[in-house]
């Protein structure tokens, strides 16, 4: 097969940070590359190069053969380059269609050509089994719908080279897996695929060839056949990575949250929680396993207070907050770390600074008869970097030119600074590197080792099965098994979490 695309020693230079250093890559029509490395490493540069969003300072990219340069996306496009992003690219409020024809609109006597543009969609829809609605606007989507819209568009511009952006950080596992044979139906037509990611199953299930980048240097560049985990996440991390997390003894003390009989609508008004109990002790990790849109994500709007519930009641430190706003559960001792950092965690045109403090700034010490006291934020600010490990020359710069694990450590930093009773998680290291996943384990344990609660929820069973001391499952709005620190496995969790069994339910088939 003929060679697609060819990056060849490019380097990318910003101020204080070398993103790339003379970085080759290339792939092939029909094959599948595999860009890893950490948060950081200079992989999202690379592919926003070769779909013109900036450009290199040196090196020259060549497609199929030809040098090119490529000033803009609009200019990839017309090459034949389609990029799905890490954040969706998408226009909220327009539907699906709008979104997927916008600037490439067919048009019959110069009046829009609807009819052409649908049976385009429903012939790639069907080519590769990608079932949407037309007619939804995009906010209504999950994140693996709106993915979905992003290939599809890519896919209705005929990209002839792919460029995926991590992702599979904001899929479930039964999503990746269609992706995944998404992907391969492409390589089979002759697409070229670059796919970044974080998970090195993937990698070793789906790429025929690999190249690793550490700070934005290549650290490895081999075939999937010659490459093994181990190796790989040593190329990464540039040492042995532990992923073993030392954890104290398990001895819950008082109650510190307690959520009673509480049910709820979603955002449509269709019920979402049916009657929800738990108890989160001082000293423990609870987990919540599920397949996503089972209800986790109203429950966390419920207890840290973006969601009124129709029934029930939410007590926490013993005082029942079921009334009380976002901002009066903090100050009562509730953090939360934002599964959708992008939309509710963080803002990201401000600096890395702003971020940090944006749920304090009306507090002492760093305003004083409403005057914001720089030095002392500033200060705080560029401790919270290095406690947590946020790679930024400095925290003035916009949150916006960090990575992605990087703005989640960010999240991270500002809601343990705020010193929790109680901290909910929620996907903590979605879209993060293995060595960051790392650094968020043993900070999410010493929450727990000091006496205080994490509720915490995961898609990734890998982590709720090696953080919790208890594992609550989630099916359709209930809690419908509970398991103690070593009682389940992936296995056993899988069949609670498709509804195919519950415990004490009247489809106990126990
Ligand atoms: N627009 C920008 N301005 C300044 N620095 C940037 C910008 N984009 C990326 N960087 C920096 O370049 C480095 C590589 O980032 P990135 O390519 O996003 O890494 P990765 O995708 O591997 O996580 C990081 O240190 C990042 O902070
Ligand atoms: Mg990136």
């Amino acid at each position: 097969m003929a060679v697609a695309v060819e990056m060849l020693n490019i380097s990318k230079f910003y101020p204080g940070v070398i993103a790339n250093d003379n970085v080759s890559l290339s792939v092939n029509e029909g094959e599948i590359l595999g860009l890893i490395g950490e948060n950081g490493a200079g992989k999202s540069t690379m592919m926003n190069m070769l779909y013109g969003m900036t450009q290199p300072d040196e090196g020259v990219i060549k497609l199929f053969g030809k040098e090119v340069h490529i000033q803009s996306p609009n200019m990839a496009i017309k090459l034949g380059i389609g990029m799905v992003h890490q954040h969706f690219m998408l226009m909220p409020n327009l539907s699906v269609l709008q979104n997927i024809i916008l600037g490439n609109t067919p048009t019959k006597h110069g009046l829009i050509d609807v009819k052409q543009a649908k049976n385009k969609i429903e012939e790639i829809m069907e080519t590769y089994d990608l079932p949407i609605s037309l007619d939804e606007k995009i906010y209504q989507l999950s994140v693996g719908e709106k993915q979905r819209v992003e290939i599809i568009k890519a896919l209705y511009r005929e990209a002839k080279v792919l460029i995926l952006d991590e992702p599979t950080a904001v899929l479930t596992p039964q999503e990746t897996d269609k992706l995944l044979d998404v992907l391969r139906e492409l390589k089979k037509r002759g697409c070229a695929i670059i796919f970044i990611t974080h998970k090195l199953r993937e990698v070793m299930a789906i790429t025929d060839e690999i190249v690793v980048m550490r700070k934005g240097v290549v650290t490895g560049s081999l075939s999937t056949s010659e490459a093994n985990t181990g190796g790989l996440s040593d190329m990464i991390v540039g040492r042995k990575v532990d992923l073993e997390i030392p954890r104290g003894e398990y001895q819950p003390g008082e109650t510190v949250l307690n959520v009673e009989n509480i049910h709820a609508l979603n955002q449509r008004g269709l019920p979402a929680l049916n009657g929800v109990n738990l108890k989160v002790a001082r000293g423990e990790i609870v987990g919540i396993a599920g397949v996503e849109g089972n209800g986790q994500a109203e429950l966390i709007e419920v207890i840290s207070g973006m969601l009124r519930p129709t029934e029930g009641k939410v007590i926490l430190k013993g005082e029942d907050v079921t009334n009380k706003d976002v901002r009066q559960r903090r100050e009562d001792g509730l953090s939360h770390i934002p599964e959708d950092r992008l939309g509710m965690g963080t803002a990201v045109n401000c600096s890395i600074r702003d971020n940090l403090i944006l749920n304090r700034y009306y507090q002492r010490p760093y305003c004083k008869n409403g005057i914001l006291d720089n030095k002392k934020l500033h200060q705080l600010s560029e401790e919270l970097c290095k406690d947590f490990g946020v790679k930024t020359p400095d925290s003035t710069y916009k949150l916006g030119t960090l990575s992605g694990g990087n703005m989640q450590k960010v999240v991270f930093a500002r809601e343990m600074d705020a010193n929790p009773d109680f901290l909910i998680a929620a996907q903590p290291t979605r879209g993060v590197d293995i060595g960051a996943i790392e650094s968020i384990h043993h900070k999410i344990m010493e929450v727990r080792d000091s006496n205080r609660g994490v509720l915490l929820v995961s898609a990734e069973l890998d982590e709720i099965l090696s953080l919790s001391d208890r594992i609550l499952v989630m099916y359709e709005g209930e809690i419908v098994a509970e398991f103690k620190r070593g009682e389940a496995d992936e296995r056993t969790m899988g069949t609670y979490m498709t509804g195919a069994k519950r415990q004490g339910g009247e489809n106990n088939e126990e």
